[in-house]
């Protein structure tokens, strides 16, 4: 795609510095990474309301509802997977160079794509989360229905059965939501957040 004509504003914006001054807190983009039925949604729902009591600025940016509205072309193709991923980490991105902090929840399932975030978002503001929790437990939960679906052929390309599903080697943080409760997984990602977003910057 040809970038000709167009000349981006980057320094005549209020900028990130003064935003997060104002806002008390450092922007970031708080990747969770996992299985369908994991657990990253209501993570991802528990950690934004601690950090609005806290007076935070953040956003969630959910696999579901972003394929509801700007992703809703895309299907679970790996092709169309990875231009998710890559459209969700513009967006986030763009939010953290605003001094906002991007709870980003997709299966994201991939080494490929989750290093294509890293890549796109920048190293220093893009913070891996594992929701860790295996097929099986998934399964049993199913709280959507899904892997009944995926069972009886009426979804294919189901992660974690025909689509692969690649574990993180080196996450910023894992949760591990099989053998952890609710509260305490709750707990160990706001505490880290808060203490990640609030540190000074350097
Ligand atoms: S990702 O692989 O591109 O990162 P994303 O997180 O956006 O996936 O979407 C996953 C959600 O789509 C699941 O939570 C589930 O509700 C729904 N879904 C529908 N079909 C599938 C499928 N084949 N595999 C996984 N999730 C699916």
């Amino acid at each position: 795609m040809s970038s000709q004509n167009i000349f981006p504003i980057n320094d005549r914006f209020v900028t990130r510095q003064k935003k997060e001054i104002s806002f008390g807190h450092r922007g970031g983009v708080y990747w969770l990474c996992g299985l369908s039925g994991s657990g990253k949604s209501t993570l991802a729902i528990s950690l934004e309301k601690f950090l609005f009591e806290k007076n935070c600025h953040s956003i969630v940016l959910d696999g579901d509802n972003l394929r509801s509205g700007i992703c809703n072309d895309l299907g679970f193709s790996m092709e169309d997977r990875k231009e998710n991923v890559r459209r969700v980490s513009e967006a986030a991105k763009l939010m953290a160079s605003n001094g906002y902090i991007a709870i980003v929840s997709l299966i994201s399932p991939t080494k490929e794509v989750r290093s294509l975030a890293k890549k796109i978002i920048g190293e220093v503001d893009y913070f891996e989360i594992f929701i860790k929790s295996t097929f099986e437990k998934c399964h049993e939960r199913d709280v959507k229905g899904l892997y009944a679906d995926s069972e009886s052929g009426k979804i294919t390309s189901f992660t974690g059965k025909d689509s692969v599903f690649e574990d993180p080697t080196t996450p910023w943080m894992v949760i591990d939501t099989e053998h952890e409760t609710i509260a305490n997984s709750v707990s160990k990602i706001c505490d880290a957040v808060y203490n990640q977003c609030s540190k000074p910057n350097t």
